[in-house]
């Protein structure tokens, strides 16, 4: 077995971030957000990555501005991302916090979106909202719909339950990155 560093732990989690972001079509794309509710109920749900910066250590993700993780995140900026690899054994677990841009701001990102994705801006009524049958909705896409989550990241922490070896491995913005071992 070969014994892990920080920089090997720091690297793979890494190279699993961008190989969600590379292939269109890689479950590890599709990853948990949670954010805090106004009652202090955490809220998890499904969303697609849709851009990394390493440099910045920033992601970001698309959703309706009307949904209620919006109005969740306009109270408490506070998120975390899970996403699991199977291929590589790991568990990642991101934290950060969020700026929502929605609307003219993001015109660019819109036009690159095809015109069957553009549907999921336009729910009416806007998502959530009790309708009285399950396709008693409409669909109006709509740019002032269409916002970004870009998460700033603050920490990883990082699991690997490999039959090689168990490991557990936190990094913080705080500490430049440096890493630390976390018994697992
Ligand atoms: C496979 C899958 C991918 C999804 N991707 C997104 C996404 O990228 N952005 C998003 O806002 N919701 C996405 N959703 C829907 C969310 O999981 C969630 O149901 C919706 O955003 C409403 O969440 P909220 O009420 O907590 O705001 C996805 C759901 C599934 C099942």
């Amino acid at each position: 077995m070969t014994k892990p560093t920080l920089d090997t732990a720091w690297a793979q989690a890494w190279d699993i971030l961008q190989q969600a972001i590379a292939e269109d079509r890689s479950p590890l794309r599709f990853v948990t957000l949670a954010t805090v509710d106004a009652q202090n109920a955490p809220q998890l749900r499904t969303v697609v990555l849709r851009d990394l910066d390493a440099r910045a250590a920033t992601l970001s993700v698309f959703t309706d501005a009307r949904s209620h993780k919006v109005g969740e995140l306009d109270t408490n900026d506070a998120v975390s991302l899970h996403l699991w690899a199977p291929d590589q054994l790991i568990q990642l677990r991101l934290s950060g916090q969020t700026v929502i841009t929605q609307g003219e701001p993001m015109r660019s990102d819109w036009q690159k979106v095809p015109d069957h994705m553009r549907e999921a801006y336009g729910h009416v009524p806007s998502p959530g909202t009790k309708i009285d049958a399950s396709d008693a909705w409409t669909v109006q896409p709509n740019i002032e719909n269409f916002a970004k989550i870009t998460v700033t990241l603050s920490q990883f922490d990082i699991v690997c339950l490999s039959s090689d070896g168990h490991w557990r491995a936190e990094f913080l913005r705080k500490n430049n990155w440096k890493g630390d071992w976390l018994s697992p």
